[in-house]
């Protein structure tokens, strides 16, 4: 059995991987060796009744380098620090990394298997050993239009995102709690006497959210009640960095001669871990919303269909009804005024499974299985 060495599973991403691990039964097919940045010589986590004593030290290039297969959800300073020294000594195990760090390398390949199975094989075959989860809202838009790319029928899509705080991290996402505790602490009592007008509640409510005392540490202006139109860095032409990767990343993971045009604008919204994408689609020929159904839902066994109507629509295509799990419900279908080659959709998942963890999950599946 392969010895497995974990970085960063204490994490949000890294907790989702453990417990899916758990669930899939993962661990009977490896030997685990828990790391840590900050905690070696603790204890580590309890897989099945047995608890993981003596965590490693994750800077110890020695102890790393007699893993199989490292896999980290520790972030990309980490990979940054670690990575270069640990391939400089000729170690030549397999890295799985979730961080963004290695992603566009020319030696590592981006994976999300139910879409790029056979990119992932060649480049087995040919030696690759650096394998990186996508983007969030990269993974998730390819797992809903998967049939789409997969019968190359996109000529290009301009997409919306709607992006849970989870995506930003942890600390992001209590900050987000607290900024929705803040907004109801302000109105409270109103609330339970119910003689306040609408908009003295309204008022008091948008004073707190611009109060400086507002909980803004991390995201720095206000998420809830309110959302940040703008993720990660500036790519200097009034592109954000996330929406760079839209483009960039799904051709790299379909490993596309030619290139699908993607472009849009990203949202963070006050959703905990799902993530949402509208999509304006243009195909290079013209299908039925029948024929175009049918490729979506063959494509692979988490998508739902989720039928264009009201009461489906609110009840099944929401991160409300997703969270913490596969499914990649898809809706929202109809052609477009603009003409018969254009139609929107609208899809959900959640961010830390299929966003994350689920990929990773299944590289090192298919790693210990060489
Ligand atoms: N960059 C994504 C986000 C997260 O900020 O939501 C993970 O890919």
């Amino acid at each position: 059995m392969k010895s497995v060495g974990f970085v960063g599973w204490r994490g949000m991403v890294g907790s989702v991987l453990l417990n899916r691990m758990i669930k899939e039964n993962d661990f009977s097919n490896i030997i685990p060796h828990f790391f840590s940045t900050s905690q070696s010589g603790q204890n580590g986590p309890i897989i099945n009744n047995t608890l993981f004593k003596d965590l490693k030290d994750a800077y110890n290039l020695n102890l790393l380098q007699e893993m199989d297969i490292i896999i980290t959800c520790q972030g990309g300073s980490y990979t940054d620090s670690i990575y270069p020294k640990i391939r400089k000594n000729n170690w030549k195990g397999y890295w799985i990394d979730a961080a963004s760090t290695l992603r566009m390398n020319n030696d590592s390949v981006i994976v999300l298997d139910p879409i790029n199975l056979k990119v992932i094989q060649n480049a087995l075959d040919s030696g690759i050993k650096t394998f990186v989860g996508s983007n969030c809202t990269v993974s998730l838009m390819l797992m809903a239009l998967g049939g789409l790319f997969e019968q190359n029928l996109i000529e290009w899509i301009s997409v919306s995102t709607y992006q849970a705080a989870s995506g930003a991290g942890a600390k992001y996402v209590i900050e987000l709690l607290k900024q929705m505790g803040a907004i109801y602490n302000i109105v409270c009592n109103d609330l339970s006497n119910n003689l306040s007008s609408i908009l003295d509640l309204e008022k008091k409510v948008i004073t707190q959210i611009q109060n400086n005392n507002f909980p803004l540490k991390h995201f720095s202006v206000p998420l809830a009640g309110s959302l940040i139109p703008w993720i990660d860095v500036d790519m200097g032409n009034g592109q954000s960095r996330e929406e760079w990767k839209g483009q960039f990343e799904t051709n790299k993971i379909l490993g596309s001669e030619n290139k699908i045009i993607i472009d849009g604008t990203c949202v963070r919204i006050s959703s905990i871990r799902c993530h949402s994408q509208s999509f304006f689609i243009k195909l290079n020929k013209n299908l039925s919303k029948k024929n175009i159904e049918e490729i979506l839902i063959n494509h692979n066994k988490w998508v739902d269909f989720v039928p264009n109507n009201m009461e489906e629509t609110i009840c099944k295509l929401t991160p409300s009804a997703i969270s913490g799990t596969l499914r990649i419900p898809v809706g929202r279908l109809r052609k477009l005024s603009m003409g018969n080659k254009y139609f929107s959709a609208f899809t959900v998942g959640d961010q830390l499974l299929w966003g994350a963890a689920e990929p990773l999950r299944r590289m090192l599946n298919l790693l210990i299985n060489i």
